[in-house]
Formats: structure tokens, sequence, C-alpha cells
């Protein structure tokens, strides 16, 4: 059962990417399973720092194949962009391999999620405005351009031409849009097949074979259980299934391959964009976990809501993915509170739970035994609040700073 699923157990941008690069060394692929270049992931290996939209994050070690499973939607230019930025590194991208069942999102997928989010006002959701609702949208409607019809641009046109009526009807009459025009995208689709035509294949089929040879297969997931589109705090969750399910499905996967879930979770909890959030903190506490953790969004920029861990949201996570074991991330942002709050809802009583501080850095440790006492009685509370056991701690973005939990 060589199978290991990395999910996010809080709203995103738990430190998936660092994970799953550190779990690929031996593995035959890695694969992106679902969402598309909302997510930001980010590898950092000695003065090299790779942020990675589309590209699963495992491609960053040498070996193995990169994959973009059908659950993902895939925005061309923004892959190739990647792709050229990986070469320009000295990756190798030829290892990169496209399902093609993914979908294409298109001008008109980002202009539409932009408009709609304008629209909305106060309201807004506080999507990426990358298209990635309006792209699931059309694939839930049997509308969607997927990866292979970018090879076929006669059923492309045939395909494209009534959905991007119906989307420049809602621009132009609903939003006061401009249209997107269908010439327009069927030249940049004409582009789009050519470059990515070496790397377009059935990946099912690929991590099939793998499997069946024994080899080991990463599943990398995008964005957190708690914005899951069933699961999480709807409607302010992105459009797909973020859950283990989710990725098992978005890499064609059946779950009885899988022997390991490492859950995700930051040693706080951060959100972008709008929706409940019950252990937020503003003030001198936002300030800083803001400042210590460069808790901006990755892809848009935005400024992270900040706020303490919360214990039942973590555990419901727990539940949601059947993660197997945590991995708690930016340990080291916590240094210097001289109190830490725990949040877990209690009826009638008082919501925070506060547990000691520490001063000391963390992120010059090298083994978990040389923490702090107050840095170690935190992680051994969380994982005895939570039931699930706690494998490691990360103290850094570098690829050295992650403890081994002994
Ligand atoms: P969308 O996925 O762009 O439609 O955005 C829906 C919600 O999910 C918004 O609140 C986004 O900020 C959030 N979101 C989407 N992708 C990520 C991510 O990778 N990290 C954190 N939040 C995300």
């Amino acid at each position: 059962m060589p199978v290991t699923a990395v999910v996010g157990l809080q709203w995103g941008d738990e430190g998936k990417g660092k994970l799953t690069d550190a779990l690929c060394p031996g593995a035959h692929c890695v694969v992106r399973c679902q969402g598309g270049s909302n997510a930001g992931h980010t590898i950092v290996v000695g003065d090299v720092t790779y942020k990675l939209r589309i590209m699963p994050s495992g491609i960053v070690q040498d070996g193995p194949l990169a994959v973009v499973g059908s659950g993902v939607v895939v925005d061309p230019d923004v892959l190739l962009q990647e792709m050229d930025t990986l070469r320009a590194s000295g990756i190798d991208v030829e290892r990169v391999r496209l399902s093609q069942r993914a979908h294409v999102i298109l001008p008109h997928h980002r202009a539409l999620d932009g408009a709609a989010e304008d629209a909305k006002g106060a309201n807004a959701i506080g999507t990426t405005r990358q298209g990635i609702g309006p792209a699931y949208v059309d694939r839930a409607n049997r509308t969607g351009i997927r990866v292979e019809d970018l090879l076929n641009l006669d059923r492309l046109r045939e395909r494209l031409e009534p959905a991007l009526k119906l989307a420049n009807h809602t621009l132009t009459t609903y939003y006061h849009s401009d249209p997107v025009s269908l010439d327009d995208v069927v030249t940049a689709a004409s582009a789009w097949g050519k470059a990515l035509a070496p790397y377009i294949t059935d990946t099912e089929q690929l991590i099939h074979a793998s499997l069946g040879r024994g080899e080991r297969v990463v599943l990398e997931g995008a964005q957190g259980a708690l914005l899951d589109v069933d699961h999480g705090s709807y409607p302010y969750v992105t459009s797909s299934s973020t859950v283990t399910g989710g990725l098992l499905a978005g890499a064609g996967v059946g779950p009885s391959s899988v022997d390991s879930v490492v859950g995700i979770a930051k040693a706080y909890t951060t959100r972008v964009g709008g929706g409940p959030f019950p252990s937020e903190v503003d003030g001198v506490a936002h300030d800083h976990l803001a400042t210590r953790g460069h808790e901006f969004g990755t892809v848009t920029g935005r400024p992270r809501r900040c706020g303490w861990l919360d214990i039942a949201a973590l555990r419901h996570a727990t539940q949601l993915t059947g993660a197997t074991s945590i991995v708690l991330t930016k340990l080291d942002v916590l240094s210097g509170l001289s109190s830490i709050p725990l949040f877990e809802p209690k009826e009638g009583s008082e919501n925070l739970t506060p547990l000691a501080g520490w001063d000391d850095d963390l992120t010059r440790v090298a083994h978990y035994a040389d923490l702090p006492r107050q840095a170690r009685d935190y992680v051994e509370t969380v994982r005895s609040l939570v039931g699930i056991p706690i494998s490691h701690v990360s103290v850094g973005p570098e690829r050295t700073q992650l403890l081994t939990v002994s």
C-alpha cells in the first residue's frame, strides 16, 4: 500500500509544500490532485526559494515524476511560466506529466471570478480571482474544456463556442464587463497545445503502473480541510474537495492503496479571505503572528488573518481527512510570547487554555529533545487533545528545519 497523502488540516498555507518535498526522495511520482493556481507552495533549499502554484512540490527533488492529475484545473499560462522558471533554476521539467483529463482555466473563467467577487461587495468570498470556481462550474456543467482539447482545435472551438456565448452574456449584461473573444482563446489554445503536448498523458495509467510495481506515490493536497467545498465553512470555501477523498478522486487512485495520511497544521492558525474564524486575534497578538510568520498570501499578497490553534477545528479536520499523523509547522513563530492560548470552544466557560510560552529562538535547534521544555509541552498538549501522533515539528522554512518528534 504505497501511497502517502499530504493534506492541509486548516485553511491552507500550512506548509504542505515543504513536507511534500521532504517525503519525495525515493518516490516514483508526486501528484497534484485538485485546485489550481490558487495554491502557493513554498520550498526553501539553501539560498533558493521555489514558489509553486500548479507543479507538485516534489519536482524540486531529483527523480520523481511530477504529475498534474485530472482533478486539477490548469491555467496554461501559469503552468508554462512555472515550468520556464523551474527550467531556469536547473530543475528537470521533462519529468512533468499533465493529465489529458484535467480541466483548463480560460480567460473568461478569470473574468467571471473577478466580476462575481466585485459584485458581492462586503459579502465577497475573497477568492484568489484565478478563475478556479468558474472552471469547476464548467466541469460540473459538462461544458468545460479539458487539456486533451488543446490538441484538437476544431473540437475545442465547437465545445467552447456555446460556453463562451453564455459566459460573455453574463459578463456583459449582468456584470457590465468586457466580453472574451473566441478567436483569441482559440489562438492562445493553439500555442498552449503545442507547448504542452510533450507532457500530456494518461496520468492515471502511469500512477497505477507505478503502484503495480510497488513504487511509492505521494499525493499532494492543496488548500486545507476547512476550505473543502463540502465540509468547509461554506460558502467561504474553495470549489474543490480538499480532504483525502478529494485527493484520491483527483489522482484516480482508490483508498486501499493509501498507507499514510500526513496532516499538516500550523502551530497557530491563519486564514486568507472571508468567513468564520473563531480563534482569530487582533492587536499585539495578531502582529506577533503575522510579522514573525510572514503571513501574507503567496498568490495574492493579501495579509493573512491570524489566530490561536483551534483544537476543535483541528480534531474535526483529522476526522475529515483520516490523518494518521500530524506535522506541526512554524513552531518557531510562537517564540517570545509569555503565554500561548489554545482555543477550544467549551460550553459555559472560557474558550482559551493558556500554556506557558518561551523566549528561545527555535530556528537553530537541530533535535526535538533540545527544544525548550515549554515548546515540547505545547506539542505534547496538542497531541493529547487532538488524539493523533505528531511525527515532526517544523522550526523554519528550510528543508533542514524539520525535527522528528522523539
Ligand atoms: P478560490 O479557491 O480562489 O476560489 O478562493 C476561495 C477561498 O479559498 C478564498 O478564501 C481563498 O483565500 C481561499 N484559498 C484558495 N486557495 C488557497 C490557498 O492555497 N491557501 C489559502 N487559502 C486559499
